[in-house]
């Protein structure tokens, strides 16, 4: 699939406020500063559509993108950043969770993994949580060039093992760079299968 139209339709709080326009969603989270909004970008041919920022925390609501007037993508914020008071790590887990538990539209959720390391605890609890609300998920690793192939390779089989540990399938998984656009035509043609 090709994305040839992406814009920018609202940015919400909470799930009762997104874009009345009922449409697919396929919604981007992950670790804050793994690399969602670069995703969004790549995939649509746009670097300046979602907002990224090198300091973590910059996604702070429910962002919708409108896509070949048919579907959604939906930007969130990252879970996990420390470096924020606890009432506001709180009110975005509770943002969060809304969307994920409440958006109905949500066909897919894409998890994103940073392919440097070890699917930490943090991302464990949350795709545990995926689990136990029968929430369906894909996993993407992020920033794919800033490693070499064989030790790319490597790394997400490692990730795999972890994985399987708790989990007797696997999820879909996808290797991505924001900055080479590798993964953009396998996700497109994933996230294409549901519309
Ligand atoms: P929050 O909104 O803060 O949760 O972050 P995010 O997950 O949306 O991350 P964002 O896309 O803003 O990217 C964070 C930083 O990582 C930026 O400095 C990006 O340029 C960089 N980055 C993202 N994707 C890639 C990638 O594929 N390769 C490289 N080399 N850098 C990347
Ligand atoms: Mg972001």
């Amino acid at each position: 699939m090709r994305i040839s139209e992406a814009k920018f339709v609202g940015s919400s709080p909470t799930v009762a406020m997104k874009p009345s326009r009922k449409l697919p969603e396929f919604a981007f989270i992950g670790r804050s500063n793994v690399g969602k909004s670069s995703l969004i970008n790549m995939l649509c041919g746009n670097s300046k559509l979602a907002k990224t920022s090198s300091t973590p925390g910059k996604t702070k609501l429910i962002n919708h993108f409108l896509i070949n007037d048919s579907w959604y993508i939906v930007d969130l914020p990252g879970y996990g950043f420390a470096k924020i008071s606890k009432k506001e790590r709180e009110g975005l887990r509770l943002m969060i969770n809304d969307y994920i538990l409440n958006s109905e539209e949500m066909t897919l959720l894409f998890v994103l993994i940073d392919s440097r390391h070890d699917l930490q605890k943090i991302d464990q609890e949350f795709i545990n949580g995926l689990g136990e609300n029968g929430i369906p998920f894909a996993i993407i690793f992020t920033k794919g060039d800033k490693m070499g192939p064989n030790a790319l390779k490597a790394q997400i089989e490692k990730n795999k093992q972890i994985l399987s540990e708790q989990w007797e399938e696997l999820p879909p998984m996808f290797a991505s760079s924001a900055e080479t656009g590798a993964g953009k035509e396998e996700i497109l043609d994933y996230i294409e299968q549901y519309i």
